[in-house]
């Protein structure tokens, strides 16, 4: 049974436990020795680890260990550039008689990710557009298998089993909140934004069926998932007789919410559906970061540094108010 937990590891404990490896590598320190550099992962987030000081004689065993392994270390809680890291004493892969639960090893979405599916599908049933309906219900159908275990990314926000279904959902949600207060959004072209806008990561990112990425795909690398939604939509409304404008508008939300062309968007929103779903997408992935960050902290202390969160430390209060 596992005991320690990445969340909850503080500073100045040693301990030994199992680990989930994210990423190994052998690299070499400024002071000219070899040292093993590692990301490890459990249910409740990620940590990096260093073990210094790695002899030839090490190499042959650390090379066994493979992203996706369990390990067993021994290690010390250090503290770096105000970062947790972890300062391995020992390593060695699990075996069998090790008897580890799965699952204390997957990152997943709090919610059941049929359940989720079926929430979206509801979203869908609800439109009267006949023409967003068909192309929304057409991708849920056509990507269901992976929508049930894909994260949204490799890293960081919903990098977790069921994470763009969890992303999809909270974007709903909350969009169908927008449009009870600004009343000039169109509902069904928010749900269906939604829907189509990172479905291409399914193609974009590779995956194992416990959500676990390992990078990009070839298609991915050299288009990236809004041109590759934009292909999508394009076949799509072609086989189901979309027209013309509604097709682009629905290109156009994928191409542009990414807002800035540094990240990846062209053009920015024309209208205010495709302006919306750029919020909606930036608040659940900023909401997510936080979230994230802030359960790894202790109450009236401040966070590890967030790059997604442009480095910020978040402070999390002593008291939990109302
Ligand atoms: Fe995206
Ligand atoms: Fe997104």
């Amino acid at each position: 049974m596992k005991e320690f937990y990445i969340n909850h590891l503080e500073t100045g404990v040693e301990f030994q436990d199992f680990f989930m490896v994210k990423s190994i590598a052998v690299k070499m320190g400024a002071n000219k020795k070899q040292y093993l550099d590692l990301m490890l992962g459990d249910c409740t987030g990620e940590i990096t680890a260093k073990k210094w000081d790695v002899s030839d004689a090490e190499l042959p065993a650390l090379n066994e260990i493979k992203e996706g392994d369990i390990i067993k270390v021994k290690a010390g809680v250090t503290e770096w550039n105000g970062m947790r890291q972890l300062r391995v004493m020992r390593i060695r892969k699990a075996v069998e008689q090790d008897e580890q639960e799965l699952w204390d090893f997957i990152k997943a979405a709090p919610e059941k990710t049929q359940d989720m599916f079926d929430y979206i599908c509801r979203a869908v049933e609800a439109m009267s557009d006949v023409d967003l309906k068909a192309i929304s219900r057409r991708m849920m159908e056509e990507n269901k298998e992976q929508l049930l275990y894909y994260p949204a990314a490799t890293k960081n926000h919903h990098s977790q089993y069921g994470g763009l279904l969890y992303h999809m959902k909270r974007m709903i949600d909350m969009g169908e909140r927008a449009c009870l207060v600004y009343k000039n959004l169109k509902r069904d072209w928010v749900v269906c934004g939604v829907i189509i806008h990172d479905m291409e990561k399914i193609r974009e990112i590779e995956s194992n069926e416990l959500g676990i990425a390992s990078g990009y795909s070839f298609e991915g690398q050299m288009l990236g998932h809004l041109v590759q939604g934009v292909k999508y939509v394009d076949r799509l409304a072609g086989e189901l007789g979309i027209p013309k404008e509604k097709a682009i508008m629905l290109e156009h939300m994928i191409l542009t919410h990414h807002y800035e062309p540094e990240f990846g968007s062209p053009k920015k929103p024309l209208f205010p559906e495709a302006e919306l779903l750029h919020y909606l997408d930036m608040m659940d992935a900023k909401m997510f970061d936080m979230e994230a960050a802030l359960a790894a902290t202790r109450p009236g202390e401040f966070s590890d540094r967030v790059w997604t969160l442009d480095n910020r430390k978040l402070y999390k209060p002593t008291t939990d108010t109302e």
